[in-house]
């Protein structure tokens, strides 16, 4: 997406808010709902328009986990962090993740097929550890599950370019 389009389309969002710095959050949201995630055109946007400084909307922006300054991948792999999978190497899981993405946490593929990030408990600790693919919970999934989940992914992919 261009620039611009970044732009028009924060703009639209602004035209919904009064100029409350406590709309702040909420416009961030709404921002990322439409775009996917936040990039740093649309944070400048939102900075003038309520008055801010750029730095303290990327300060926010960067402290809540919800907001993403990447744009986000074909499928989204979440590695809980909560504590019964802490506890059961939730940690160890998310490495094994990233060596085969060859991403960090927050960060997308180059080609867009996937991003990586961490979740607080997703209610199912009696999996743990788990990963969600998706938003489909996968349970006990330790580092030797990894390529296997991975390969799921590719299998499709070829499926998909046969038909
Ligand atoms: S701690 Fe991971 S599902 Fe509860």
């Amino acid at each position: 997406m261009t620039e611009e389009k970044i732009k028009q389309h924060t703009r639209q969002v602004l035209k919904s808010f009064s100029k409350k710095k406590g709309n702040l959050i909420p416009i961030l949201q709404r921002v990322q709902g439409r775009l996917g995630y936040l990039p740093r055109e649309a944070m400048l946007e939102v900075a003038e328009f309520l008055g801010l400084p750029p730095i303290h909307v990327y300060g926010v922006v960067t402290f809540y986990n919800q907001f993403r300054l990447n744009p986000p991948g074909k499928h989204s792999v979440r590695v809980c962090l909560g504590t019964a999978c802490h506890m059961k190497g939730g940690y160890i899981t998310l490495d094994a993740w990233k060596r085969r993405l060859s991403i960090g946490a927050g960060e997308t593929t180059t080609d867009r097929e996937f991003d990586l990030d961490t979740v607080a408990c997703v209610g199912c600790c009696v999996m743990a550890p788990v990963t969600v693919l998706d938003e489909k919970p996968m349970g006990k999934v330790d580092p030797t599950k990894v390529d296997g989940l991975l390969l799921a992914f590719e299998r499709e992919r070829e499926g998909k370019k046969k038909q």
